[in-house]
């Protein structure tokens, strides 16, 4: 008799943001900023890629650094939840004429076959995997904590937290509903552009507990495929704030930060790599759902500024243009 649990079957679904690849420019000022200050081991290198993971993460990489010309996002990957979602969203995928891409096990390091596919809406490049090595880390970097794959080191990222992506207030409505109705992400907090309020300015949503794992926003000047941060997570206010110091002793660019914000409750910090210029967000705190009957919850133009700032160095909640909210290009590439 199986068991009850199994019984069911809720269909495919997305368990958790699993990675990051980074085209940098400089690989090693990249490797120097996430390697050596942020503190991520170094798993894997292969050709002009390197696979690195933080201290608290058991699968083989959270982050690819890849070696080329333009500083762009190579790939947003997610996780799902059991070994034949992959297949499931592939045929949905299909079914929606979506153009994919199976990427064969072992076409990234450590990692099992996975699909490939642009975001409708927004034209990110989504991958989705399950299989994932973990392997050990070297006796010389092993952690006592069995739950942590190494030492705690540097400045201490403990896990990928989420991504922040950009498309054009024209496409963002089709962007974000998508990826609810067949990711399954859930609306946590949004706002609507105040002059457009039907158009949505930014919705945080998420497939775990967090606030968000995954946030949409309105690009100021109409672009789509922008990637405005990744965000590792750290474990405590007081380690986004030593990493403040550290950093700024190491002429590492702050874009903004440390601060609270209201949107998640979590402190930031806004800096950018070196190597790469993208924009990464240390992050640490914030409140958790376990509601079930959650009820989104709508910023409006007279809370909104305490939303992206309840305290701290400020985030211009309507940014004038690109500049303040400078982003690296998306790939749009199906390869
Ligand atoms: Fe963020």
């Amino acid at each position: 008799m199986s068991k009850f649990s199994d019984r069911y079957d809720p269909g495919p679904q997305i368990a958790q943001c699993g990675a990051i690849n980074l085209g940098t420019t400089d690989l090693e000022k990249s490797l120097f900023f996430f390697r050596d200050t942020l503190g991520m081991e170094e798993v894997e290198r292969r050709g002009n890629e390197v696979y690195l993971r933080c201290y608290q993460e058991l699968g083989h990489h959270s982050l690819v650094l890849t070696q080329q010309d333009e500083a762009m996002v190579n790939s947003y990957s997610f996780r799902v939840k059991r070994p034949q979602d992959v297949e499931l969203f592939h045929e949905e995928l299909k079914r929606q004429e979506i153009e994919v891409l199976e990427l064969a096990a072992g076409s990234v390091a450590g990692r099992g076959t996975a699909i490939r596919f642009l975001l409708p809406g927004g034209d990110h490049p989504f991958e989705l995997y399950h299989d994932i090595d973990k392997p050990m880390a070297p006796e010389a970097l092993r952690s006592r904590l069995l739950s942590n794959s190494s030492k705690r080191r540097g400045l201490a990222t403990r896990r990928i937290d989420h991504f922040n992506i950009q498309t054009s207030p024209e496409t963002i409505n089709q962007a974000e509903q998508w990826v609810r109705d067949t990711l399954g992400f859930k609306r946590r907090e949004f706002a609507h552009i105040p002059e457009h309020p039907d158009t949505i300015l930014a919705s945080w949503m998420s497939v775990t507990p967090q606030v968000h794992d995954l946030a949409i926003v309105a690009n100021p000047e109409g672009k789509k495929a922008q990637c405005h941060h990744v965000a590792f997570n750290m474990q405590d206010f007081s380690d986004v704030l030593s990493a403040a110091d550290t950093l700024k002793d190491l002429d590492v660019t702050f874009d903004v930060g440390p601060g609270k914000h209201g949107i998640g409750q979590a402190m930031y910090l806004y800096v950018f790599d070196p190597g790469s210029g993208h924009r990464v967000e240390l992050y640490a705190g914030g409140y958790l759902i376990f509601d079930p009957d959650w009820e989104a919850i709508e910023w409006k133009r007279e809370t909104f500024p305490d939303g992206l700032t309840y305290y701290g160095d400020t985030i211009d909640p309507f940014p004038p243009s690109i500049s303040a909210v400078t982003t690296n290009s998306a790939g749009l590439i199906l390869k």
